[in-house]
């Protein structure tokens, strides 16, 4: 910045008491002439001042818009790892950089250890991130308390029996384990037909015991962009072990492990990286504490072996369609909330509903409830029943049937 100009010095009108009166008028002239020229220097030198305080505000405005745009580009995600008295211990996701960092005063009460910031280029903490913008929970779905229990599937005792066993004992009674010398099984894979009850199977595990449900559906793994699903896998698996006791779920796991095909495209290898950080979470696993993963697939013939291998999915759960019993039990389970006439036998339309899936009953009972309504009725019938059952085989029959690739 260059420096203001000196102020030209005041004249001084200097009378000596021994002039002629000729002598002061020059004087005095000379000295009038001398401030008509600072004058017109402070006036020159005023104008000057005021081009360059108009120069310089420009350059403020310049700035502070600048800074409110630096003040809104993007920032890092981060997890406040650590708060000690010298401030605050913060992990940048992606190349897990730490560093120590100041805890802005209005944060010193909210945030606590593990919780997610935002920092800018300086990890300096911008602000708290809610659960929700948090980017790896909009993949994966986490939930304290599933509300599906185990009273709430038909026909699956057995199935429940396993599923008990292999994930919530080992959960509940981990010394017993420890005690007995055993590791529980690894990872417990439920196969089966569309419909049947895999997915509520593994939420109501999660209700059973106090631990934290974390679901990943395969398809949102299989992620187009190089390193995003093993980045998603090692997140879930860092997420669990930050809310043990949690079951990890990982739904239609075909998507990730699918045979490894022929085809050599890029996004067949990103599938592959992507089973292959899953495998190796597995792997390392023992101690991780107490997280128990379940994974579904209604696919099991297209799985790669690879991951059935012992210490990963290890306990292979069948979930069949319902027999007769079963199809009772699920309408039963369905038709709680309904108003039925009495004569609404259970029985017999098991009979009628051979080959029907979970679901597809759930959907059977709807049905039914609605025809009650197109005949102006609360109380739904054996009769509504009935047309649901026609509506849907004719629905069948021109729509083809399931495929049946199981
Ligand atoms: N055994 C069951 N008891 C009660 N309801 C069931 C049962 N099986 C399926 N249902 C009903 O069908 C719906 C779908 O079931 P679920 O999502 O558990 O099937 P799934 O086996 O995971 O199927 P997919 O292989 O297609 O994922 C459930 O929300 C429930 O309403
Ligand atoms: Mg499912």
């Amino acid at each position: 910045m260059s420096r203001s100009p000196s102020l030209p010095e005041r004249p001084r009108l200097e009378l000596d008491p021994d002039m002629s009166p000729s002598e002061r008028l020059g004087a005095l002239k000379e000295h009038f002439e001398q401030l008509v020229r600072v004058n017109s220097e402070l006036e020159d030198q005023l104008a000057n001042a005021r081009e360059r305080r108009e120069a310089l505000t420009e350059e403020v405005d310049e700035l502070e818009r600048e800074n409110e745009t630096l003040k809104t580009s993007s920032l890092y995600v981060a997890t406040a790892e650590e708060i000690t008295d010298d401030g605050v211990v913060v992990k940048q996701h992606g190349n897990n950089q730490e560093v120590l960092t100041e805890l802005p005063t209005q944060l010193r009460e909210a945030l606590e250890a593990g919780d997610r910031v935002a920092i800018n280029d300086s990890f300096s903490i911008q602000s708290q991130l809610e659960t929700e913008t948090d980017a790896r929970a909009q993949a994966m779905e986490v939930d304290e308390s599933p509300e599906v229990t185990y009273d709430d599937i038909g026909g699956l005792e057995a199935q429940i029996q396993e599923v008990r066993e292999a994930v919530e004992e080992p959960l509940v009674n981990a010394e017993q384990f420890d005690e007995v010398g055993i590791d529980p099984p690894s990872g417990v894979l439920l196969h089966g037909p569309p419909g049947t009850g895999k997915t509520m199977l593994a939420r109501a595990v999660a209700n059973e015991t106090d631990a934290t449900f974390i679901k990943m559906a395969g398809s949102e793994l299989v992620r187009k962009f190089i390193g995003e699903g093993s980045r998603l896998v090692r997140d879930l698996f860092e997420l669990a072990s930050e809310r043990e006791p949690a079951i990890i779920f990982i739904d239609e796991i075909d998507a990730v492990a699918a045979k490894r095909t022929e085809s050599k495209t890029s996004g067949d290898a990103e599938v592959q990286r992507t089973m292959m950080q899953l495998l190796s979470e597995m792997d390392g696993f023992e101690d991780r504490g107490e997280i128990r993963i379940i994974a579904a697939t209604n696919r099991f013939d297209m799985l790669d072996r690879a991951i059935l291998r012992p210490g990963r999915f290890d306990r292979l759960i069948e979930v069949p369609e319902p027999d007769a019993e079963g199809r009772r039990r699920i309408l039963e389970i369905h038709t709680q909330d309904m108003s039925l006439a009495d004569e609404v036998d259970f029985e017999h339309l098991a009979a009628e509903t051979d080959g029907f899936s979970g679901a597809e009953l759930a959907s059977l009972a709807t049905e039914a409830g609605m025809f009650a309504i197109r005949d102006g009725r609360t109380d739904v019938r054996t009769e509504d029943f009935e047309e649901a059952l026609e509506k849907i085989e004719e629905g069948d029959q021109t729509e083809g049937q399931p495929v049946a690739f199981y």
